[in-house]
């Protein structure tokens, strides 16, 4: 049982193997947080105190005693225009004007299993692991109903939450907020760690003091974003890798999001987390709920890199429903940057015949095969063959590359439209554009409206056709732009505000249909590299292209900040050419080859033109990359060197779940001057086990014999002294080695 009501003092204690979280019924009514943190016997009542703060407002209740602000309290669900003038979890407002809400305790149900959020993606439960609490929170003014659900997730350590909105009120209900979730934190030295970038740099690191005030991430974009993922972590001061306190607070969301950090007058912090409230709105009629996204939350005692592994293991086992979690994805080539728009069935034959030499499994053809698509100005919208570039259609093509042996993959960008498409031209108003004004234009395309049914309807007739009717084992779903001039022509006026989340609910009503229909299509979720890059999207597709940055050093540390909340096996990585096409830096093939073995591993070029040693470096890849696949895709991921950015080198570690196996994978940024070989303390290894060296390969360089020949380590020798690396001197050097248990 790991959810637990104490009656007598109306508290429930959520239990998952190392944590614990707790919450209670006030005397009037209100629900406070207790504690979130390690797992302690105890009950935790006696951290709270009411007290009197000043200009903070008393309930009506105590008005006499001048006690109780719930300007203090740690709330589950904050409230709003009611005595609470931080951060609030809620806005409504009725038709008569009642604006806000005091959200007091009505009732509670223990459910067995997961609770599902409807319309949208949310974690999912196999093996009846999970329980679900529901308690009822209302505001009796407003009739305003909140229904907070969580669900405890012993096993990894994980808690995740969602709220339903109803209106039990006689009249309409406009809701202006409707977060996820709210966390309460006590007054510390609290960090905010946050991914933020741009495209081609995506998921970068930055750790900030949490201030006096309010800190905001968030995108507006209708995407999850370059700009900012829909995931921060809380931390102490003092945390790091294996030490201190964390707390992750990461959206099921693919729109746009805001997650806010309020450290207040007393020095306590609120996180609040849900879809973003300056483009939403949401008409509630009497009787009528919202559901909001969920918020998965974890907290780790020993660090990052627990936290980290806590969400790696939770995304891969309640997230990611694909059979490609447990089936084995194939080795791809894509042709995007051998090729960019410039192909014809000849070239793609080609690249596809060179790549099978190597040992490559799967051919996926990107953007520039449909309508009248020979660059991003046209085409979009016409999910047909461009008989110009692909006579006779997809299917000779495809039946040859079959008949090599390799599957295969295409690329889709279904939600956009060019203005120079039939699609268009037919629909002009399935575009998102807002009457009277020139939208803004983005690669030339504009967002189709996918609020509205008939569109997503169109959209999977379309795409499903596509799959009927061709051999295609691989779906890589693309999205180039973000949403601009937000306006549906189906939507009445007043529900405008509507727009932006019912897009989203459209997109995944696409995805939900395509994947149950196709469970055999591997799709891959992308959006200029990894621009929507959230637990929703890979709840359709088990990996997302990671960035359009195939720089194989800028690439770490997209990697690096990916991997904080995300698994390896969700990141797409490739091996691409040299002079690279986003830096102009030259890596040795090697190096590109570790950097991308930390996910779904592929190849973006035409190995064709590789001279006869980087063939055979290619080849060997492929084989190293199928020995360490189970450890790349179920193994446990350690960060050896964290904010690597600021370091000579980067390094990584993943280990298997039974300790038996590990790969160490480190990639010199800047070769060491007058230093020694660099050592490195390795981690999740049995201190007890002996480990031997089974293969050390060493890429970009040919370091001098090794001195000392030991092959055999104990696990605590490795963890405790840790692995001598030999020098690596020149152009990005690296080295892979594989340990396993003797
Ligand atoms: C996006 C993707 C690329 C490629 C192009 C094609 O930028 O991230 O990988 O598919 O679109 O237009």
């Amino acid at each position: 049982m790991s959810i637990i009501y104490h009656q007598e003092q109306r508290i429930w204690t959520l239990e998952t193997r190392h944590t614990a979280y707790e919450m209670q019924v006030s005397k009037l009514g209100y629900l406070i947080h207790l504690y979130y943190g390690a797992k302690t016997a105890d009950r935790m009542d006696f951290l709270f105190e009411p007290y009197d703060l000043g200009f903070s407002p008393n309930p009506y209740e105590l008005r006499t005693e001048k006690c109780g602000t719930p300007d203090a309290y740690p709330q589950e669900y904050s409230g709003m225009n009611a005595g609470d003038f931080r951060l609030s979890s809620a806005d409504a407002v009725t038709a008569s004007g009642i604006r806000g809400a005091d959200f007091r305790y009505v009732s509670h149900e223990i459910l067995p299993g997961k609770y599902r959020v409807s319309g949208m993606p949310s974690a999912f439960d196999r093996d009846d692991e999970a329980e679900t609490l529901v308690i009822r929170l209302r505001d009796k003014a407003a009739g305003l109903i909140a229904e907070l659900y969580y669900a405890v997730f012993e096993e990894t350590d994980v808690i995740t939450r969602a709220v339903r909105l109803v209106n039990g009120s006689e009249e309409a209900i406009e809701l202006g907020k409707a977060a996820s979730a709210c966390l309460d934190l006590p007054e510390g030295d609290w960090d905010l760690i946050h991914f933020h970038g741009k495209h081609t740099l995506e998921r970068q690191i930055e750790r900030v003091p949490v201030m006096t005030g309010i800190q905001t991430v968030s995108s507006k974009r209708g995407a999850s974003s370059h700009q900012q993922n829909p995931f921060v972590i809380l931390c102490g001061r003092e945390a790091s890798e294996d030490f201190g306190d964390c707390y992750g607070m990461m959206l099921v969301y693919s729109g746009s999001h805001r997650i806010e950090t309020e450290k207040e007058q007393s020095g306590t912090v609120r996180c609040v987390a849900g879809i973003n409230d300056e483009t939403f709105s949401w008409h509630l009629a009497p009787g009528e709920a919202f559901e909001t996204p969920e918020a998965i939350l974890s907290f780790s005692g020993t660090g990052l890199g627990t936290l980290s592994r806590q969400y790696h293991r939770f995304i891969r086992k309640h997230i990611c429903r694909s059979k490609y979690m447990h089936e084995r994805r194939p080795v791809l080539i894509n042709n995007w940057e051998a090729t960019y728009f410039n192909f014809d069935e000849t070239k793609i034959l080609h690249i596809a015949e060179e790549a099978k030499k190597l040992g490559v499994e799967m051919m996926v053809l990107d953007d520039g095969w449909f309508g009248t698509r020979d660059d991003d100005n046209s085409g979009l919208g016409d999910w047909f063959v461009n008989e110009r570039k692909l006579r006779g259609g997809l299917t000779p093509l495809i039946e040859k590359i079959n008949a090599l042996g390799m599957k295969f993959g295409i690329w889709v960008e279904p939600e956009m439209v060019n203005e120079d498409s039939d699609l268009y031209r037919a629909h002009p108003d399935w575009a998102l554009t807002v009457p009277g004004r020139d939208p803004a234009m983005s690669r030339n395309q504009l967002v189709l409206d996918l609020s509205r049914k008939e569109v997503v309807d169109w959209l999977y007739g379309a795409l499903a056709r596509l799959l009927l009717d061709h051999h295609i084992e691989y779906v890589k779903w693309d999205m180039n732009r973000h949403l601009s001039d937000i306006y549906s022509r189906d939507c009445p006026a007043d529900r405008q505000g509507e727009v932006p989340h019912r897009y989203v609910l459209g997109l995944y009503d696409l995805l939900e249909r395509l994947t149950k229909a196709f469970p055999d299509v591997l799709f891959e979720g992308c959006a200029g590299g990894g621009g929507r890059f959230d637990a929703a999207m890979l709840y359709y597709s088990p990996q997302i292209w990671c960035s359009d940055n195939t720089d194989a050093v800028e690439r770490l540390y997209i990697q690096e900040g990916t991997s904080y909340g995300y698994p390896a096996s969700a990141v797409g990585a490739h091996v691409s050419a040299v002079p690279n096409h986003q830096t102009g830096r030259i890596t040795p093939i090697g190096t590109r080859g570790v950097t991308a073995m930390s996910g779904g591993f592929g190849y973006e070029l035409d190995l064709g033109k590789l001279t006869e040693a980087e063939k055979e470096a290619v080849r060997s890849q492929i084989a190293r990359y199928h020995e360490y696949y189970d450890l790349i895709h179920e193994g446990d991921y350690y960060r050896l060197t964290s904010d690597s950015r600021r370091l000579t080198h980067t390094a990584w570690q993943f280990v298997s779940e039974d300790k038996g196996s590990s790969l160490v994978s480190l990639v010199m940024a800047a070769p060491r001057l007058n230093s020694g070989p660099l050592r490195l303390r390795l981690k999740g290894l049995d201190p007890e086990a002996s480990y031997e060296v089974v293969r050390m390969e060493i890429f970009g360089f040919e370091p001098p014999a090794p001195k000392n020949g030991r092959k055999v380590f104990s696990g605590a020798a490795l963890m405790s002294g840790g692995f001598v690396f030999p020098m690596l001197w020149g152009n990005y050097p690296s080295a892979q080695v594989y340990l396993k248990k003797v």
